[in-house]
């Protein structure tokens, strides 16, 4: 006998859409057919799609920050309103401080998490600190033991790798088969423009955007495609925000490269016209991200870039920092200069509706390709298919049921996450996950978060699929 059973299920994966009855048995998916027989629990589906859970390859829970600034959501409030908004699994990062060994950073960020996710989470690492030591044990080591792929920073005075530094570490992640994601944006291009327009009075949250054009993520991009090649290793340019970065991304596709793309809701939802905040006003840090919001040509190139392939991920990059937090404020200049604001905006719970309603109900993708870009090609480009991304016989029933019909004004007042806003604040959606399943356990259901936080479990990794040609 069956401990589930889901009737009535239009189940869409990114190849197809049938209609049939999906079995579960100990928390995994044991029969997709006509009739799966009898089991313990009905799950009745009719009138809704039902989806492969989301994966978020690309969230900040808990991750430490400089400056006595603190990440508004750890583990459990992170996690919370990730299941709510119709994810299964989240990625956050395991950060590497200067001078900490990778394994003190990893071990620690465990502890963080440790009985605190609702969903199940997997740790990508970041390194800012490659040293002989990392490069040679720590790094393999950990990735032999599943932590298969890390994220390094082209920009930011506590994390910037050189290009030597770069080229070295991109080494490192060719012989081990790591995926490397990369933050594209030139260091020195952005210092000088963010005191080019300090010097000139410049300081509300709107010119970060203009510290940081395209140009300066475009160059950025094209180096690392270059340091890439160079090293002959698979990279991911993730959180990519307009058409400049996306031709050189298209350019090192075109010539076979293994280089993937992520891009995020708030390339596609906000332009750099929100950091103006009312009127130049403190509103705008709200805003405040990187790369940042572009223009409305950008996002014309974003949904270009989501249909024909360019893009292989969706992700939010929730980053959150709470707007009336007393962080930095005894800081001259403090909640007036772009220099203070903590780079980072929430999304975990508004990914997947925003890109529904903006892709799917808008008609500007397909239901199959919101499938790939949410949960399967995350789970392929991180090693965790087909136990993730997908519904198939042996596969984690891992699912969440989607009311295509449902229309929702997007607010605060939804959200279960511990930030004070939501960037996305009156934003009309149409299409909602009603029901958010955990390895056959409902963990969402309209709205309430029912699961515990105990319920998520550590994903070890297998190899990106991008080693796999
Ligand atoms: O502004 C952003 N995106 N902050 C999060 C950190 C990062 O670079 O992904
Ligand atoms: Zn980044
Ligand atoms: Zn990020």
């Amino acid at each position: 006998m069956l401990d589930i059973a889901i009737r009535n299920a239009e189940i869409v994966t990114a190849g197809d859409r049938i209609h049939a009855e999906i079995g579960i048995r100990q928390g995994r998916i044991v029969s997709i057919a006509e009739n799966v027989g009898l089991a313990r629990q009905d799950i009745d589906a009719k009138g809704l799609l039902v989806l492969p859970g989301g994966i978020d390859a690309h969230v900040h829970l808990e991750q430490p920050q400089g400056g006595g600034v603190v990440m508004a959501d750890g583990f459990e409030s992170g996690t919370r309103s990730a299941a709510a908004g119709g994810n299964t699994t989240v990625m956050p990062f395991a950060l590497q401080q200067k001078g900490q060994s990778l394994r003190e950073a990893v071990d620690a960020y465990h502890a963080a998490a440790k009985g605190k996710c609702y969903v199940d989470t997997s740790f990508h690492l970041i390194i800012t600190d490659p040293t002989p030591q990392v490069l040679g044990q720590e790094l393999p080591a950990l990735v032999k033991a599943g932590y298969t792929s890390f994220k390094v920073f082209m920009t930011y005075d506590d994390m910037v790798l050189n290009d030597r530094e770069l080229i070295v570490v991109f080494d490192v992640a060719r012989r081990e088969k790591a995926m490397v994601m990369v933050h594209a944006e030139g260091y020195d291009a952005i210092k000088y423009m963010a005191r080019r327009l300090e010097e000139a009075g410049k300081t509300a949250p709107y010119y970060h955007a203009e510290s940081r054009p395209q140009s300066v993520e475009r160059e950025a991009t094209h180096r690392a495609i270059s340091h890439a090649e160079l090293t002959d290793v698979p990279i991911t340019i993730v959180h990519v925000s307009g058409r400049d970065p996306m031709e050189q991304i298209q350019w090192a596709k075109k010539r076979g490269m293994n280089v993937y793309a992520e891009t995020c809701p708030q390339y596609i939802a906000l332009t750099a016209d929100d950091l103006k905040g009312l009127n130049m006003d403190f509103e705008g840090a709200k805003y405040v991200c990187s790369p940042p919001p572009r223009d409305l040509d950008s996002q014309k190139a974003i949904w270009e870039g989501l249909r024909d392939g360019t893009f292989d991920i969706f992700s939010s990059d929730h980053c959150p920092f709470r707007f009336e937090d007393a962080q930095g404020k005894d800081a001259p200049g403090a909640r007036t200069n772009f220099k203070w604001v903590p780079n980072g905006i929430p999304g975990v719970e508004t990914r997947l509706p925003i890109l529904f309603s903006e892709g799917v109900s808008k008609r500007r993708i397909s239901i199959e390709r919101f499938v790939e870009l949410t949960a399967t090609n995350p789970a392929k480009l991180f090693g965790l298919y087909p136990k993730k991304g997908t519904i198939a016989v042996g596969a984690d029933a891992d699912l969440t049921f989607w009311d295509p019909e449902r229309e929702v004004t997007i607010s605060q007042s939804l959200m279960h996450h511990d930030c004070d806003y939501t960037p996305y604040e009156g934003l009309a959606v149409k299409g909602w996950p009603v029901r958010t399943i955990l390895r056959g356990e409902t963990i969402a259901l309209d709205g309430d978060v029912l699961g515990a936080p105990t319920d998520g479990v550590y994903l070890e990794r297998g190899t990106s699929r991008a080693f796999s040609g």
